[in-house]
């Protein structure tokens, strides 16, 4: 059976960073989530229909990463029927192979709640509106607002709110360099290898 870790948490707290190098340095695959339903905003018309034709070059898309993509998929990701359609998809994904890092809202909770580590890496809301300043310019008060409207919406929604599972390590991060944060992650998925291994 597959050795998963799942990380969750806000925008731009440094989860794609952590889980890609996680996965490379493990040599475990990786799916960050969050691509999903950024593809399935951008694709636009119903929603639904949308999340259960989704097919792998919709990921490809080169206009997911901006803003406006974030905010669709943050509304797109509150519908249930969306959310049920991507389900299959993710935890086939997880259980493949030698095992995966997956990151996105709801890994540990509802995606994969069995998962062997589960990391919840958060960090202060305008230390990472700052941070995704940095990567796409523009006004960083207005980053700001957005990074807050999207915390409310994916924090309040009724299905698979964001919230770290009971038995989640929390990483805040807003004190941490990348490679801090990276290097700390990295330690506890280390010593959980070391457990299934020995096991
Ligand atoms: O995936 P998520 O939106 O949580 O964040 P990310 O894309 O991994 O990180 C957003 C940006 O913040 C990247 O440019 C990271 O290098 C940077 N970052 C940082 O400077 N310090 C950290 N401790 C975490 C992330
Ligand atoms: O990189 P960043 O953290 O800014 O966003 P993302 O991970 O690409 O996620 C974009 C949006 O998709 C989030 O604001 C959530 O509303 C939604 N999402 C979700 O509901 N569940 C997931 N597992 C991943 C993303």
């Amino acid at each position: 059976m597959g050795f998963t870790v799942a990380i969750d948490g806000p925008a731009a707290a440094g989860k794609g960073t952590i889980a890609r190098d996680i996965a490379g340095r493990f040599g475990l695959r990786h799916l960050d989530t969050g691509l999903l339903y950024r593809a399935v905003g951008a694709l636009g018309g119903d929603p639904v229909a949308a999340a259960r034709a989704l097919a792998p070059e919709d990921l490809r898309r080169d206009d997911l990463r901006s803003l406006a993509a974030g905010q669709a998929a943050s509304r797109v990701a509150a519908i249930p029927e969306v959310r049920a359609a991507l389900v299959a998809f993710q935890r086939r994904f997880a259980r493949e192979g030698l095992g995966a890092v997956l990151d996105g809202r709801d890994i540990g909770t509802v995606i994969c709640p069995e998962a062997e580590v589960k990391l919840y890496v958060t960090a202060s809301p305008e230390v990472r509106a700052h941070r995704r300043w940095l990567e796409l310019g523009g006004d960083e008060a207005q980053v700001l607002a957005e990074v807050k409207e999207r915390d409310a919406r994916d924090m309040g929604r009724a299905d698979a709110p964001l919230r770290p599972a009971a038995d989640a390590v929390l990483i805040d991060t807003s004190a941490m360099s990348i490679g801090e944060a990276v290097e700390l992650a990295a330690g506890v998925v280390e010593a959980a290898l070391r457990r299934a291994g020995a096991g």
